[in-house]
């Protein structure tokens, strides 16, 4: 990783975005300085995952400015292709290779991508596979023969071998059991702890109040709140973020 420093390795001006007749996005503004952990909470339909879609351009903003690490992404003559190979996904549904093995699959980013020799992708790979506690004994297994939370640790430690300079988030735990949701949940922690750039969509509030730099919670397109964690999840201001968060207590009973 590059090393940490208070400047915004992503700033958010203005995003607009509609599909059709529908505002999905309304003028969003954030930063991300490097080493911080973001986390956006909010309801379906929020927009949510379109912005996090629109910072590596998978979806096309309408309106506004995407600054990554000072290049302009949504300019017309950038090479999309370099910007993301800077920008860690990781996915709720793991979106592993199937005809690889975990290994494989963390390997394959490093010697397509940066062109790294086999015995140099294989290190970077071993290494990131570690930093996520998959176990070794998983390192040559197929996605198939793997745990929910194993596939998911293997999605990021494939983000983690690109070094990338962010990795995003997008409910990364929830199409798995609490005990597995936990074991991910774990490493994103010791990740966050170990300054690692991340800009999380998840309603774990529990990991929002442990590793998060800044809350924002998403309504209707807009950052409709935003704060310290512990201020924002315990004395929120505004009615739409108290409901939310009555709703997803209830749901965590
Ligand atoms: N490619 C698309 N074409 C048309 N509409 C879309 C497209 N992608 C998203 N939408 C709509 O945009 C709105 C916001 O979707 P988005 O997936 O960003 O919400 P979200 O906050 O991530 O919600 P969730 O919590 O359910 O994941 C929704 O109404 C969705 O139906
Ligand atoms: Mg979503």
């Amino acid at each position: 990783m590059p090393p940490t420093s208070e400047s915004d390795v992503l700033i958010i001006r203005n995003l607009k975005k509609k599909f059709g007749e529908k505002t999905v996005l309304n003028g969003v503004s954030f930063g991300v300085k490097r080493g911080e952990t973001k986390v956006i909470i909010g309801p379906s339909g929020a927009g949510k995952s379109t912005l996090l879609r629109c910072i590596n351009r998978l979806v096309e903003p309408d309106e506004g400015e995407v600054i990554f690490d000072g290049i302009n992404v949504l300019s017309k003559d950038v090479d999309i292709r370099k910007i993301r190979a800077r920008i860690g996904f990781v996915f709720q549904h793991f979106n592993l290779f199937k005809h690889l093995t975990a290994l494989e699959n963390v390997k394959i980013g490093p010697k397509v991508v940066k062109g790294l020799s086999d015995d140099e992708a294989e290190k970077i790979a071993v290494k990131a596979l570690k930093a996520v506690h998959l176990e070794e004994d998983a390192f040559e297994k197929y996605p198939a023969e793997l745990s929910g939370g194993q596939q998911q640790r293997v999605a990021i430690a494939r983000a983690l071998a690109m070094e990338p300079d962010i990795i995003l988030f997008d409910e990364p735990t929830s199409a798995l059991d609490p005990q597995l949701a936990g074991e991910v949940l774990d490493v994103m922690k010791e990740l966050a702890k170990k300054k690692v750039t991340m800009l999380v969509v998840t309603h774990e509030i529990g990991f929002a109040l442990n590793a998060a730099d800044e809350v924002l919670f998403f309504y209707n397109g807009r950052i409709w709140e935003r704060g310290e964690p512990r201020e924002l999840l315990y004395n929120p201001k505004r009615e739409e973020t108290k409901a939310f968060l009555r709703r997803i207590a209830d749901l965590s009973l």
